[in-house]
């Protein structure tokens, strides 16, 4: 009897697990022929196991359009063709919904991003440009001071974390912080590890919300200032200023930044869930606007010819006392191109993740996705894939000249390149962080040139945002510049 009872609960288990992991063969989809392997579960145990790299490696399996693939007990469905990718996130129709900006207010049920989207008008991002200038312009203090002490060899993807923490500080929670000198800040606490540390709960677990240890302290920051922007009618251009608007019930898309007050029963939103919209903004953006520059620096320290040519097209535009106009920084078409091609080669959100909340036909198919099942489109694997983008693992801003990507094998796919987004998702902040990385940029090239230390180890992992996590980071030494040479960046070909 009791030897009978391990061999029953072994057995069920058994039957279990296979039961799962023969889903999609039973669904009639191509899929990988995968169980538990000793080899995930040690990785995983040792916190060692990197989802993105795996998801990658399922991509490059075989050549079906779909591919059911099991994430730990997770059935997903790997879309593995852009084109088809982009036809169920437009077309579907409700049938994958993003529940986290569902919000309900009385009667009344909207999409919160929606309604919000104003909020990154590029009328309201040029106002708010000062602001981030001053933050860039806190960096360049920094650099000066160390500068003065010889410092200059640093870990640049420390530094553009402080910047993007320092951007968020600033533009979304409305405080004026500089976490160069103020080391104890509590928003320093995302300065060290990616915010968005996925690691196998994001594999396995993903919907479960998470309450961060911060998150209480980060509503008594919110609180404070939207009282003080409240009752003391503070007028900060800021983004904070523009949610606390809305909370007031105000159109967004006027060019007004006066609140006008509304009664507490008529306020659109209680202060826990702005700060909750504040958090979530934070998480969108903190590591895609740090990694986006971190790696376009990492890129072209290696390619002294993008950096003259980046230098010389700052110097070309002019400028009028060292100010950088939001139009001039906008229109930098060479950089806009060296952006676009670290965020094929390094996206911050390396997979595109959704819910099936109603069963879905997939288009040119019998073969139906059940409720509850995920989705996901392997945005990494794709825009490293030699049939869309020739050489996919050079970094060639070129590829990018006439705002369509090359394909490898002569294709030319355009709708591959989707690191802010594909369909109804999009990012909405697209110009916010081009506007953020972009100023960033201009602000280093212009004082400095990079020197890389060829010796050092430099290793890219996925968290999933892309992270350097070689101890020394991204070690570079900046040298101060004296006078910008005459460039024949013209003539060169990257
Ligand atoms: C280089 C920087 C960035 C990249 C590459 C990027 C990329 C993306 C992508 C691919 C999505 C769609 C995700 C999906 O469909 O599931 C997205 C959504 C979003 N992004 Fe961005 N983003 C960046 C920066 C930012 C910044 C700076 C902000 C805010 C200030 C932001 C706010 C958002 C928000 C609110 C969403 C809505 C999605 C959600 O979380 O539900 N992003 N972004």
């Amino acid at each position: 009897m009791w030897l009978l009872l391990p061999i029953i609960a072994y057995s069920a288990i058994f039957l279990y697990v296979r039961h799962i992991y023969s889903y999609w063969r039973r669904k009639r989809f191509p899929s990988e022929h995968t169980s538990l392997s000793w080899q995930f579960l040690t990785l995983a145990y040792q916190r060692e196991f990197r989802h993105v790299e795996a998801i990658c490696e399922a991509y490059q399996e075989g050549r079906d359009r779909l591919f059911g693939i099991y994430c730990f007990f997770r059935p997903v469905l790997l879309v593995r063709q852009p084109q088809l990718a982009l036809s169920i996130l437009q077309q579907s129709n409700g049938h994958f919904t993003e529940s986290k900006w569902d919000y309900v207010k009385g009667y009344r049920r909207f999409n919160l991003l929606e309604k919000l989207s104003p909020m990154f008008s590029t009328k309201r991002l040029s106002a708010m440009f000062i602001n981030a200038q001053h933050v860039a312009d806190h960096m360049m203090q920094y650099l000066a001071k160390r500068e003065e002490q010889g410092l200059l060899e640093l870990d640049l993807q420390h530094l553009m974390r402080i910047y993007a923490v320092n951007i968020i500080g600033n533009l979304v929670y409305g405080l004026d912080v500089n976490n160069f000198v103020q080391r104890d800040h509590i928003l320093n606490s995302y300065v060290l590890h990616p915010s968005q540390y996925g690691g196998l709960q994001s594999f396995t677990l993903r919907g479960i919300p998470q309450k961060s240890s911060l998150t209480y302290r980060l509503i008594d920051i919110i609180k404070n200032n939207v009282e003080k922007r409240e009752e003391n009618g503070i007028i900060r251009k800021d983004m904070l200023q523009l949610l606390v608007k809305f909370r007031n019930g105000n159109d967004l898309s006027s060019d007004k930044w006066q609140i006008e007050h509304a009664i507490e029963e008529d306020k659109l939103m209680c202060i826990k869930r702005l700060a909750k919209v504040a958090e979530d903004l934070m998480h969108s953006a903190l590591d895609g606007i740090a990694s986006t520059i971190t790696l376009t620096l990492y890129e072209i320290a290696q390619q002294p010819l993008i950096v003259e040519k980046l230098q010389t097209e700052i110097k070309e535009l002019n400028l009028k006392d060292g100010q950088l106009a939001f139009e001039q920084l906008m229109g930098l078409k060479y950089m806009d191109m060296c952006v676009k091609e670290t965020l094929r080669k390094y996206p911050p959100v390396p997979i595109i993740e959704r819910v099936c909340r109603k069963r879905y036909t997939l288009p040119g198919s019998k073969l139906r996705i059940g409720e509850g099942k995920t989705l996901m489109v392997p945005l990494l694997a794709i825009q490293r894939d030699g049939r869309y983008f020739s050489e996919p693992l050079k970094y060639k801003p070129l590829r990018f000249l006439h705002n369509q990507p090359d394909g490898g094998e002569g294709q030319q796919c355009p709708s591959v390149i989707a690191s802010f987004g594909i369909g109804g998702a999009q990012c909405v902040a697209q110009n916010f962080a081009k506007m953020v990385i972009k100023l960033a940029l201009v602000r280093l090239l212009q004082s400095y040139d990079l020197e890389l230390d060829a010796s050092a180890m430099v290793e890219v992992s996925h968290l999933p945002a892309p992270f350097i996590t070689s101890p020394d980071g991204l070690k570079i030494q900046l040298k101060a510049r004296e006078i910008l040479r005459q460039s024949n960046y013209r003539k060169c070909s990257i």
